[in-house]
């Protein structure tokens, strides 16, 4: 079989212990902006159009394994039972490069910023005819890196910090950890790495030094040293989040949102916004939003999960939890929460009100206060308003129940019988009058107690 039409595969390293990080959850489960790094590790690679995925997570973290399987489907899953380096960890998905394999890219789980333009360029070196391919950086700072030793533009060996010559500490082009393999040489040169080094590990590096000595062509292509950000404590997280933040937010700005303090607004891997979107300071989305154009978001609004359909109007104080459906020109206003809901077009919750598993139709309204009772304390069930029905001040609609079209339903009602379209519906205690009773009142206590 020639290489080409052979199949890429990508291993990606999560066998971390993340000891830094002194959490209960594994380090590559940790989230920016609302994915875990793995998941950005995998999506990227999915996005470079590598079909096969092989994962090699650390004894016990079958969490790792279910996050995998969740955003990739088809991956395999390897465990390295004991820690000894990264050519060690490879060698343990040894039985994923099979002989239909064409290229193989190591991946780090913990740098979520590798970009797709390296996984597509450290492919393409492999197929135009390097055995090895390392991907180097020009370091700021190079301690603690491996350094890339280069001869004639090739690759002569990859030299850990730590094993280094003070001459070879010079060397400012560093190693990002990435490395690319043709599938057909990579068994080998697992086999060939020994573990005689300062740290006694296998390091996947070493294979550049061997393939190079064998006669094999190795080459180093080159990324920013903003890909290679890795995390390893809390504080990297977050400087890791804050680098992501400001991608998604220019990345909104340009497709045609309007900012107005681009730092207070947090977005997810996934939020997507349309053109002519006007979103104020401090408002945050959480994964799976879909903003449609000309939607207004006001301060202090929390969405998440929700389509915003086009001309909307949210908050300030708005929140859209998960399944929350606005249609056109809807406006859902001041602490109103919206959950697993559709709002029809033109519909109004101006202030005050939880709409919690329902459909409500297109320009209806409904007042402030109004509770959708949608949970029993066993089970949700669910509350359906008529197109144009009118839903007063203090309502609560106890589901399942139906509100017709046209319908009106008095304030401080509490609905629990079907209310048929065009009724009106109160359910209320009637008011009583006595006349003169609060004049009466004061006679009966004409001097106010002092010390109140
Ligand atoms: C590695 C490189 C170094 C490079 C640097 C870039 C080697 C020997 N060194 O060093 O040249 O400049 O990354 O950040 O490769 N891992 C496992 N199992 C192991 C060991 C590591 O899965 O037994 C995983 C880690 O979780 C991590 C990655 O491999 O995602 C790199 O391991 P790490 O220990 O951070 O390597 P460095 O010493 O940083
Ligand atoms: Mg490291």
């Amino acid at each position: 079989m020639s290489d080409a039409g052979r199949e890429a595969l990508a291993i990606v390293l999560a066998a971390g212990e993340g000891t830094r990080m002194r959490s209960r959850t594994p380090k590559v489960l940790h989230r920016i902006a609302g994915r875990s790094m793995l998941g950005h590790a995998l999506a990227t690679i999915a996005e470079a159009g590598i079909g096969r995925v092989a994962v090699v997570v650390g004894p016990g973290h079958d969490a790792v394994a279910a996050e995998a399987r969740a955003i990739s489907p088809g991956a395999e899953i390897f465990v390295q039972q004991e820690r000894l380096g990264t050519g060690h960890a490879v060698m343990a998905a040894r039985a994923a490069v099979t002989g239909d394999v064409g290229e193989v890219l190591i991946i780090y789980a913990d740098t979520p910023f590798v970009s797709v333009e390296t996984l597509r360029g450290m492919r393409a070196t492999v197929a135009e005819g390097a055995a090895v391919v390392g991907v180097g950086f020009e370091a700021k700072d190079p301690t603690g890196y491996g350094r890339f030793l280069m001869k004639d533009r090739r690759l002569t060996a990859i030299r850990e910090h730590r094993d280094a010559t003070d001459a070879e500490r010079k060397v400012t082009l560093c190693n990002a950890g990435l490395m690319a393999f043709r599938g057909r040489d990579l068994p080998d040169l697992l086999d060939s790495l020994t573990d005689t080094n300062d740290q006694k590990q296998f390091y996947l590096t070493d294979a550049a030094e061997i393939a190079h000595a064998k006669g094999l062509v190795v080459n180093a292509i080159t990324c920013g040293e903003d890909e290679v950000l890795g995390v390893n404590d809390r504080a990297q997280l977050a400087a890791a989040e804050a680098v992501m933040q400001q991608r998604l937010r220019e990345k909104v700005m340009r497709e045609g949102a309007t900012l107005i303090a681009p730092d207070t607004v947090f977005l997810s891997f996934d939020t997507k916004i349309g053109q002519d979107v006007m979103i104020e300071p401090h408002v945050v989305f959480g994964p799976g939003v879909v903003v449609e154009n000309d939607v207004v978001i006001h301060s202090f609004s929390h969405l998440e999960g929700a389509h915003v359909g086009r001309g909307a109007s949210i908050g300030p104080f708005g929140r859209l939890r998960p399944g929350a459906k606005l249609g056109e020109k809807s406006r859902i206003g001041n602490f109103v929460e919206v959950k697993n809901a559709d709002i029809g077009a033109g519909a109004k919750a101006n202030h005050l009100a939880y709409i919690g598993d329902a459909s409500v139709g297109a320009e209806s309204n409904i007042g402030a206060g109004a509770v959708f009772c949608n949970y029993d304390g066993v089970n949700k069930h669910h509350t359906e308003v008529g197109a144009g029905a009118f839903i007063g001040t203090n309502v609560t609609l106890v589901a399942p129940v139906k509100v017709g079209d046209g319908a009106f339903v008095a304030a401080g009602s509490t609905i629990t019988r079907n209310v048929p379209d065009d009724a009106l519906a109160i359910g209320r205690g009637r008011q009583e009058m006595r006349e003169g009773w609060a004049a009466a009142r004061r006679q009966r206590y004409p001097a106010k107690k002092k010390d109140h």
